[in-house]
């Protein structure tokens, strides 16, 4: 599995991006996405040969008119009359511009169409990927790769790709012709080029690196933003803001500076670039017109020279400009190129038909052990076998760090053990098709994160399409109907982003209006109560009584008080079962863990009282 740390980090830690097999490969996985939008991308591309190679007649036409003018000296393909030749000049500013005007429209289109076929597959391909992917990779990156990366490489398609050809038609053309038309003039000017391009080189690459560096730098301060943003209230409460600010004004002082730095190189070679080029054409002028004041050239001729020198030069610049945007895009797709090839762990077209399998007798683990794939020197689970008949209510408790959530995600096969297996009425679940199997399933995380909805949207995630009468009924159940009706907007108050304008109680009532509206088969509590008041705790037990009624369930509590009922109480300690059986069993073990961590608690809660 790949692991992408930072922005910096996998620039760096990318190929650098030259025009190698591979970097061909990845430019031919950008045009398979193309492919769907062939007819116009081909269309485009022919007009833009034909636009690019009618471009270089202006400098011929343009300097036979000041032949005609000047010496009445005919032009060679369009005859001795201005009138003629003027003609032809319009007819073609006329075509050039349409069909650039249409190319123009069509790449972008197929821009825009390829790219978002791309987004889409994208995300397809990152919301089936399995959970301990998100664990390994910031979401913060995956986001930048679904929007920086792809318009880096929707620039490429719409623009950048086509500016390349049309310079370097231009630049094949424009040379040939100049060395076949005017050897002399041709090599003085051409001279120049080897300098230019040996400074471009020196000047990219730390221009390249520098612009890197800037990025880092921004993205840091991006991170403050949204760190301190969202963390909004702890900055309050410690009255950090000026601390923030200070952290946020340093970051872009970095910035600041570092794109200094780099506007210092660009101008730098910018500056010496013209200066070339502009000594170049003098240079050449002066060799020309010396010519012309001997009479061996006329002046129109020398101006065909040098219009066809502006040309190059001008395609010679922009086309250094648009290697190294090409550049970034192969790394942009190589990017994008390695979160495609991950693999996801629910097939899409699978999961449309899939259906509920039936659960008949018991889920079980089966001397199953594990490991954080991330942290393999830590052992989470040691051969654990335990048996979760249906219909019975199974808590598992143990202080925390012990791998109670753990064991939640292996039961929602978010994690694969690392020996042993979970079976589902005797079948290794590994064999069943996890769209399907989940569905058997309602899961009430410890944190519960509402979307940005309404409580009714929120509610209906569990099912979608359900009915305004389900949902009541549902809220109902979870005891969330009375203060959901409190709100003068009912059932379509929003929430506010990430849910934060409900209390923890309400939240997680929320989230059991969502199981129960799921009606699941077997329903896995992680925590429910445990972050709540006595009196919101109550609501929710009562809810939690309702809905555990006739349903298999696996219930992680901390606070003991909540699990007495329970069928099976499970005390994990070190990986394992330290301790097992009812409340009445557990209590009677002389000096046990259960024993004594109730009898603590419960003279908490006396104290609590008092
Ligand atoms: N995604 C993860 N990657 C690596 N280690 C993890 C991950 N999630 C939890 N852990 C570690 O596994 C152990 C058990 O965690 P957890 O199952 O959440 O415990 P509990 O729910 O009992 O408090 C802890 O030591 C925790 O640090
Ligand atoms: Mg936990």
């Amino acid at each position: 599995m790949s692991r992408f740390n930072s922005a910096g980090k996998i620039e760096e830690d990318l190929p650098k991006a030259r025009f190698s097999k591979e970097n061909l490969k990845d430019a031919f996985f950008i045009f398979s996405f193309v492919k769907p939008y062939r007819t116009k991308f081909i269309i485009g591309l022919f007009f833009l040969a034909i636009t690019s190679g009618l471009s270089l007649l202006f400098p011929t036409i343009l300097g036979d008119l000041i032949n005609i003018a000047v010496h009445a000296k005919p032009s060679k393909y369009f005859g001795s009359s201005l009138k003629t030749v003027f003609t032809v000049l319009g007819i073609l500013i006329f075509t050039t511009s349409l069909l650039a005007l249409f190319r123009i429209k069509w790449f972008a289109e197929v821009g825009e169409k390829s790219v978002a076929d791309i987004r889409i597959k994208l995300y397809e391909k990152i919301i089936t990927l399995p959970v301990d992917f998100f664990y390994q990779n910031r979401v913060g990156e995956l986001i930048s790769r679904i929007s920086n990366d792809l318009s880096q490489i929707q620039d490429t398609i719409s623009t950048i790709f086509s500016n390349v050809i049309r310079q370097t038609i231009i630049l094949i053309g424009g040379v040939t012709y100049v060395l076949l038309m005017f050897p002399d003039l041709a090599l003085w000017f051409l001279s120049v080029v080897p300098l230019i391009i040996a400074f471009a080189f020196y000047f990219g690459k730390k221009i390249k690196t520098n612009a890197r560096n800037t990025q880092d730098a921004l993205a840091q301060t991006s991170i403050v933003l949204e760190e301190s943003l969202q963390g909004i209230s702890s900055v309050k409460s410690f009255t950090n803001e000026t601390f923030e600010i200070a952290r946020y004004t340093k970051g872009l002082k970095g910035v600041v500076s570092l794109a200094i730095r780099n506007a210092g190189f660009r101008g730098a070679f910018a500056g010496t670039v013209m200066f070339l080029m502009f000594g170049a054409i003098t240079l050449v002028l002066w060799v020309g017109l010396t010519k012309v004041q001997q009479g061996l050239m006329e002046i129109g001729t020398l101006n065909k020279f040098v219009f066809f020198s502006m040309f190059i030069a001008g395609s010679l610049a922009g086309f250094a400009e648009n290697y190294t945007q090409l550049q970034k895009s192969i790394g942009a797709t190589q990017r994008v190129k390695e979160i495609l090839k991950e693999t996801s762990e629910v097939i899409l077209k699978d999961a449309l038909n899939s259906e509920k399998p039936v659960f008949e007798t018991s889920l079980r683990f089966n001397n199953v052990s594990f490991v954080y794939p991330s942290r393999p020197e830590q052992t989470i689970i040691n051969h654990l076998t335990l048996t979760i008949e249906k219909g019975k209510q199974i808590a598992i408790v143990g202080p925390s760090g012990m791998g109670k959530s753990t064991i939640a995600s292996m039961l929602l096969k978010f994690y694969e053990p690392f020996e042993g297996a979970l079976e589902l009425d005797g079948k290794n679940i590994k064999d069943i098709d996890t769209t399907a199997y989940r569905q058997l399933f309602a899961f009430v995380p410890q944190e519960i994160l509402l979307f940005g909805g309404s409580i009714k949207e929120n509610i209906a995630y569990g099912k979608p399409g359900a009915t305004d009468e389900d949902i009541i009924l549902a809220a109902k159940t979870a005891n969330a109907h009375e203060f959901i009706s409190g709100f003068s907007e009912g059932y379509e108050t929003l929430v506010g982003d990430r849910g934060v304008k409900l209390s923890g109680g309400q939240r997680q009532r929320i989230a059991l209006a969502r199981a129960v509206l799921k009606n699941p088969e077997i329903l896995i509590l992680d925590e429910a109560t445990s972050s709540l008041d006595s009196k919101s705790e109550q609501l929710v037990q009562d809810a939690l009584e309702k809905l555990l009624i006739n349903r298999t369930s696996i219930v992680i509590a901390h606070r003991l008080s909540t699990i007495k009922n329970a069928d099976l109480i499970v005390v994990l300690d070190n990986g394992n079962i330290a301790e097992k059986g009812t409340h009445q069993e557990l209590m009677a073990i002389k000096d046990g863990i259960y024993k004594n961590y109730y009898t603590i608690q419960a003279m908490e809660k006396r104290e609590d009282l008092d």
